[in-house]
Parts: C-alpha cells; sequence; structure tokens
C-alpha cells in the first residue's frame, strides 16, 4: 500500500519508514516534488495536522497522513503548544536554542513544571475517509538545557520514569516512548488491521 506522508522532513520520513512494515510504501513530498511550504495556521493540533493532509489528500486524491507535534506546559496555559517551534520568535527561521531558554525563563518561578510533548496525526484513506492518533509523553521541564542528542525542546525535557532529558537519553530511548512513536505505532495498528 502507498502512502504519501506530507513532510519534507528527512528525519522524520527515515522514522516513519522505521516504524511502518515494509507493506506500506511511504513517500515524502520531497518524492513528490512538491516542495511549497502548507501554511499551519490552525489553533490546535489535530486542526494542522488536517490542513497538511486535506492539502496532500486534494492534490494527489491518495491515501496519505500528516503529523503534526508540539511540547504543552499546563502551568503556562499550554503555552508553547502548537506554536511549538515559533514559541521565541514568530517570524523568521525555528530558532531552538532561543525556544529553549525562553521556556526556562518562563518557568523560572513555577513550582509546576510538569510538561508533555503531544503528536498528532491525521491519515486520510483514499476513500476519504479521516482518521486521527494521537500520543503523548509525559515529564517534567529540567532547570538548564542538558544534553547535545535530539532537536528542539529535548535539552530540557525530562520523560517520567528518567532522571535525564531526551537529548541525553538519545534516540533509542526516545524513539521507544515518543509522542511521535505512539502516534504512529497506534496508526500502524490501525493499516495492518485495515489492509
Ligand atoms: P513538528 O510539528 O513535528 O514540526 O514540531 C513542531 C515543534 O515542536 C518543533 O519545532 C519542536 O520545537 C517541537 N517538538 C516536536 N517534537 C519534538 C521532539 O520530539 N523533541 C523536541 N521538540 C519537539
Amino acid at each position: 500500500m502507498k502512502l504519501v506522508f506530507a513532510t519534507h522532513n528527512s528525519k522524520k520520513l527515515i522514522e516513519v519508514r522505521e516504524i511502518l512494515p515494509t507493506q506500506f510504501q511511504i513517500e515524502s513530498l520531497v518524492d513528490r516534488h512538491f516542495h511549497e511550504e502548507i501554511i499551519e495556521d490552525a489553533d490546535t493540533f489535530n486542526g494542522n495536522a488536517l490542513i497538511k493532509a486535506k492539502t496532500i489528500f486534494d492534490l494527489f486524491g491518495e491515501s496519505c497522513f500528516a503529523d503534526d507535534s508540539g511540547l504543552v506546559v499546563p502551568s503556562l496555559g499550554g503555552l508553547p503548544g502548537v506554536k511549538s517551534a515559533r514559541y521565541a520568535n514568530d517570524e523568521g527561521p525555528v530558532d531552538h536554542l532561543a525556544n529553549n531558554l525562553k521556556l526556562l525563563d518562563a518557568l523560572n518561578n513555577e513550582r509546576d513544571r510538569s510538561a508533555y510533548f503531544i503528536t498528532v496525526i491525521c491519515l486520510i484513506l483514499k476513500n476519504g475517509e479521516i482518521k486521527y492518533f494521537e500520543g503523548r509523553v509525559e515529564g517534567t521541564i529540567s532547570k538548564s538545557m542538558q544534553g547535545d542528542k535530539g532537536f528542539g525542546y529535548d535539552p530540557i525535557f525530562i520523560p517520567n520514569g528518567y532522571e535525564n532529558t531526551f537529548a541525553q537519553l538519545g534516540a533509542e530511548i526516545k524513539n521507544e516512548i515518543s509522542h511521535r512513536a505512539r502516534a504512529l505505532n497506534m496508526m500502524k495498528d490501525y493499516l495492518v488491521e485495515m489492509f
């Protein structure tokens, strides 16, 4: 079965290909020579995943999926949330270091440092059926940046049950418990049962 993954991100593509069985042939937007940026301006993760998946579905008319992820800090009213990539800088390039520092600063006097990463995948099948899969990993925000692996908020996120940040723990552990892996595994179970 062929599935178009609405991403230009080669790291995500590798992760998805590793998780889904080989009977699913995954093609990215780069494989499809689609280089435009899709504007994600919804205020929910589901909304943004739908925008991306629907854009690709309308274009190619084939089964496809898109993901949207972010970090949610309840004591900050859910921030950085859907704005995770551009928390420190609304325009211009994504600056992960600035995002981490801004979040540490925002939590400076906060006792509740709990947080979770979330991924929502929107799958649209060739017949137009729409399904959502949501994965989360709960944890806390550290007091300072630690570790050099991963990306984004990994240097300040300590998953529950561990004492180190994702950036210290590395890909093997992260890929077992991450929000993205959980959502992908849910989609995998659904697809394997359906096809
Ligand atoms: P995306 O929707 O997967 O592109 O994620 C949006 C933003 O959320 C990223 O730019 C990061 O700031 C943050 N984020 C999502 N997933 C992760 C993760 O696994 N580790 C660290 N940051 C993440």
